[in-house]
This record gives structure tokens, sequence and C-alpha cells, in this order.
């Protein structure tokens, strides 16, 4: 059993959701830069999306992302967590996939977009907590099962917010990542063009947000896949990482448990 997630941190910062004005800004229009990834511009770009963002994931994956974070939710059920915290929770999809499948379990999403979770909040997610990943407003130890979707890519400093998830993941808790990668083979210079001229062509229809998703390809490219992904996760308090790739490599899930030696 982990220590209770304090009621008054969620009371207080779902509170604030939705009615939160985004930072005053003098960048507006133009999306973070995939290597220093700075969190005012990444919160704004989300911000700015939130109300397409999940139209835009639907017809860019062609559907395929219900099936990731199905499979993502599957496995999180075979560890039969009673409290999860879905990080970079966004619009909520596998927090409220993981809900459906632990109808038992507390579930709670948190991310640093107020826009983001207004979504979530409206789709029925009901416990949302308005925080940046690598500051958490909670006790160590407090969630059995930690999950992230598409969302570490974007964070600052993976290194230190793997740390953090390791902080609040309980001791033998469980770790699960799902993330973008790269296919290997035959298929990875189609797949390239897709993304990095596909994608932001039928983003901007769908969006309006051409930049974000130019964002989006450049931050695949950067971000790290199969072996050296478990190895970061293996180094940053956690153990027994393990990658499984998805869709032919499209998409990647990570998990791993705790470490003992964590501190
Ligand atoms: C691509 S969306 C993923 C949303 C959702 N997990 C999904 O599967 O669709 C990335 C989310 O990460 C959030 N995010 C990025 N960096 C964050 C941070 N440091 N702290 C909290 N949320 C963050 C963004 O606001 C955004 O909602």
């Amino acid at each position: 059993m982990v220590s209770r997630v304090p009621e008054d941190v969620l009371r207080a910062r779902s509170a604030t959701v939705g009615r939160m004005a985004a930072a005053p800004s003098n960048n507006d229009g133009c999306a973070p830069s995939a290597a220093s990834r700075e969190p005012a511009a990444v919160r704004r770009m989300f911000d700015r999306i939130a109300r397409r963002y999940d139209l835009a994931n639907h017809v860019l994956s062609g559907g395929i992302d219900f099936w990731w974070r199905h499979r993502a939710a599957e496995l999180v059920r075979q560890w039969r967590p009673a409290r999860v915290l879905d990080l970079a929770t966004g619009s909520g999809d596998l927090a409220l996939a993981i809900a459906r499948k632990l109808p038992q379990a507390e579930v709670t999403g948190v991310d640093f977009s107020p826009e983001m979770l207004a979504i979530a909040r409206a789709k029925g997610l009901e416990r949302i907590v308005l925080a940046d990943a690598l500051n958490l407003p909670f006790p160590d130890g407090s969630f059995d099962c930690v999950t992230v979707a598409f969302g570490l890519r974007n964070m600052a400093d993976w290194g230190a917010a793997l740390r953090e998830m390791a902080r609040v993941t309980a001791p033998s808790g469980h770790l699960l990542v799902l993330e973008f990668s790269l296919p290997r083979g035959a298929v990875q210079p189609l797949y390239r063009l897709y993304l990095h001229r596909g994608v932001p062509i039928l983003a901007a229809l769908v969006t309006g947000q051409k930049d974000a998703y130019q964002y989006l390809a450049a931050s695949i490219e950067k971000f790290p896949s199969g072996h050296e992904m478990t190895k970061l996760i293996d180094g940053h308090g956690f153990v027994h990482a393990g990658a499984r790739s998805l869709s032919g490599g499209i998409a990647s899930m990570y998990s791993a448990r705790k470490s003992s030696q964590w501190k």
C-alpha cells in the first residue's frame, strides 16, 4: 500500500485548470527547439494545439494511437496497481484507458498545460493535477505505477524527469514509457519523408499549427530508442528496463521497476 496523494494538493491544483491564463510571451506562434525543449515554450505550444490535439493524433497516426494506448493500459492492468500516476497526461487518453481497465485503481493525471488538462477533465478524468513533471507535488513512493505516453521526449531533462518518476514510485513499483521511435530498415526513409513532410502539412490543416508538428518530427529524431533508451531508464532510478517495438517501430513501449538502490 502506498501513501495517499494529498487531497488538498489535488483540489487546489485541479481548480486552477481551465482558468489559468497562458504566461505572456513574445514568441507565441513559435514551437520550442527540439534540442533545448524550453518548458515555457513547450507548455505554450500544447496550450495552443489542445483543442485539436486528439483529432490530429488520430488523423496523423491513422488511428493506431488507440491501439498503442490499449497495449500500454493492458500491461499496466497486469501489474494490478492501486495508485497510478499518468504524467504528461495531456488530453487524458492513456489515464482514461487505464481507469477503464482498472476501475478500482486511483488514476491521477498530471500535466503542466492547463488547456490540455481542461480537455482531459471534459473527457471525464477526475483526478488531475497541474504540475511540472520535473518537480512533482507528491511525497516519495506515492504511486504503485507511473506512466508517461509521448511526454518524456518533450521534457527539458530526460534523466531528471526519470529520477523524479522514480522518487514518486513506491518500492518495487512499475514504470511504463510509451514513445515514438523510428522504424528500422527499408521503410525508414519513407517514414522519415512522411514525418518531416507529410505530418506538418496534414497537421497544419487539422490544427493550423505547422510549427508544432515540425517540432514533433525533430524531437522524434533526437529522442533515444531501443537499447539507448533502456540504458537511460536503468541509469535513472529504475532497473530491468525492457523495450517492445510497436507497429514496426513507429512507437516503442518501455517498462521497468523502481531500483532498490534509488536515491
Ligand atoms: C504529446 S502530449 C501527450 C499527451 C498524452 N499523454 C497522450 O498520450 O496523448 C505531451 C504532453 O506532455 C506535457 N508536458 C510536456 N512537458 C511536461 C512537463 N515538464 N511537465 C508536465 N507536463 C509536460 C504537455 O503539456 C503535453 O500535454
